[in-house]
């Protein structure tokens, strides 16, 4: 496997990982611009009047910083306001963020409405202030898959400008999150990156790619954004940084000093420390710390625990204080895999809920960098259904939406993928339920979640070369009697069947449908 730092092999060693892991012939030519046909752009425009998105309710702790942006599509200005907010809250009426201080334990109610010269929108939205946080999925970017270790503050500030602009955090991602290489590295290729790891006070100091973290972190609030950090509990991270060992509890407080709203934890050379201990409480112990540490400080940092599924890591990544956890490898070698990496994530489908998620990796689509090199972002040679069937897995497993690829390049057809507020409610839905596989065979599977409405989201996905007919019966979903179809990704209405639909899937794609009682 071809990597571009011998430091990076070693680390990702110790997590015993990849080595059997098959490379993928990613390649696009560079610079060839990906032109989908109308008709594989499945996406309906957004309409002119204000439609508001994301989830329907929201957890935070009791007297910590609030921020949110109420995530709404159509054009600008748009006048928001909210009945109910508690008083400990303030709306901003043009931009539409809420801050504040969370207020005391307790569900509010809010009506939240957006007004402009064209409609209105109006939902309610639930605040749980209380010790959950992340009650649905995690919506965000995530630097790894396009930039490695080339990353800086300047991309991260412009990928928070990108979400916004490009109406990312308009149906609901608001992360933006820095992944390794952040820090400083004993040696690297970049003299920037490297220098002293700590303080004399054992202070981690950033290197010169990130002059100002909280400059950082202020800049991407200031959008009504969040801001995530990414460290391992080894003494080195996996691309070879400073780690955290033995800094736990000094470093999770830099991250709040900082204003940091997410924490990534990566096992990394900790499998060194861990030695030759392969116990459940082994590879629990790093976790159930920092879980720890995180509960007691006056922030919100949603714990995404990336230690590649190690000791059944969803049985009790949430007791241990996470609220997603990797369930794989990464997903960045096994691109050409992705069907298979997401049954296998859905046979973990009862660990789901509100606050603990399983996460099988970002969403690569767009301008990726190839990961067995740590390459420069280069056009995905995914077919266009394949895209769809990837982003319309991740939702109806519920799980975390990260997009990882190059910001500044995303284009219409990669915005069409990651952007259809119908699909993402799915994603979103407040039971947090994963994906059921109903049938299997070798070149189709059906998919069943059921939604906080008392409806079904529906999937038939086709892994073959050819399209395919495919259909569901209401008795394989156990309903009876006339039920309307929805096909999500066209938001379209197909009408009502009290027995069965049938349709075509396209290779490689999915038909996404919402059935409910009409
Ligand atoms: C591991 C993780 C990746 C990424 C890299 C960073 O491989 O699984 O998601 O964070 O480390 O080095």
């Amino acid at each position: 496997m071809k990597r571009k730092s011998i430091v990076y092999v070693s680390a990702l060693t110790f997590a015993f990982l990849l080595s059997s892991v098959p490379s993928t012939s990613y390649c696009a030519e560079k610079g060839k611009s990906f032109s989908p046909t109308d008709s594989e752009m499945l996406t309906p425009h957004s309409l002119p009047q204000p439609r508001i998105n994301g989830p329907l309710v929201y957890g935070c702790r009791p007297g910590n910083p609030f921020l949110y942006r109420i995530p709404c599509q159509g054009e600008r200005p748009i006048t928001f306001s909210a009945k109910g907010l508690p008083k400990e809250l303030k709306l901003d009426p043009s931009t539409g963020i809420i801050k504040g201080k969370t207020p005391a334990k307790g569900e509010y109610l809010v009506v939240i409405q957006a007004v402009n010269s064209k409609g209105k929108s109006k939902r309610v939205f639930k605040i749980v202030a209380g010790d959950r946080l992340a009650l649905t999925p995690p919506m965000g970017y995530n630097h790894w898959y396009a930039h490695y270790d080339r990353i800086t503050d300047k991309m991260m500030r412009d990928a928070s400008d990108v979400m916004i602009k490009s109406g990312m955090a308009d149906v609901g991602y608001q992360y933006v999150n820095i992944d390794d290489c952040w820090m400083n590295a004993p040696k690297n290729n970049d003299p920037l990156r490297v220098g002293p790891l700590r303080d004399e006070k054992g202070n981690i100091i950033p290197n010169q790619h990130f002059p100002d973290m909280k400059g950082l972190t202020d800049y991407i609030h200031s959008k009504g954004l969040k801001a995530g950090i990414y460290t391992s509990p080894g003494t080195l991270t996996c691309g070879g940084f400073t780690g955290a060992w033995q800094h736990e509890e000094q470093d999770a407080r830099q991250f709040v000093a900082w204003g940091f709203d997410f924490l990534k934890y990566d096992w990394c050379s900790y499998g060194e420390i861990a030695g030759k201990d392969k116990s459940l409480e082994a590879y629990k112990k790093p976790y159930r710390q920092m879980g720890t540490i995180l509960k007691s400080l006056d922030r919100d940092i949603v714990f995404n625990l990336c230690q590649y599924g190690m000791g059944g890591v969803w049985k009790w990544g949430g007791e241990v204080g996470g609220h997603c956890w990797r369930t794989s490898g990464d997903l960045g070698f096994e691109l050409d895999r992705i069907f298979d990496v997401a049954l296998k994530n859905s046979e973990h489908r009862q660990y789901s809920k509100p606050g603990e998620w399983n996460d099988p990796d970002y969403i690569q689509i767009g301008w990726i960098g190839n990961a067995n090199k740590m390459g420069t972002p280069e056009l995905t040679p995914m077919p266009a259904a394949m895209q769809y069937a990837y982003m319309s897995l991740w939702s109806l497993m519920a799980a975390p939406l990260i997009y990882s690829g190059d910001m500044s390049k995303l284009d219409e057809f990669t915005l069409n993928v990651l952007c259809n507020p119908e699909v993402i409610d799915v994603n979103q839905d407040p039971l947090g339920e994963c994906a059921l596989v109903i049938k299997h065979s070798e070149g189709n599977f059906l998919m069943l979640k059921n939604l906080a409405d008392g409806s079904k989201a529906v999937s038939l996905f086709n892994r073959g070369k050819v399209t395919a007919d495919l259909s569901v019966d209401w008795n394989e979903l156990n309903i009876i009697g006339k039920q309307s179809v929805r096909d999500l990704w066209r938001q379209k209405d197909l009408g009502i069947s009290d027995q069965k639909f049938s349709t075509q899937v396209p290779a490689q794609g999915v038909v996404m449908l919402k059935i409910s009682k009409p």
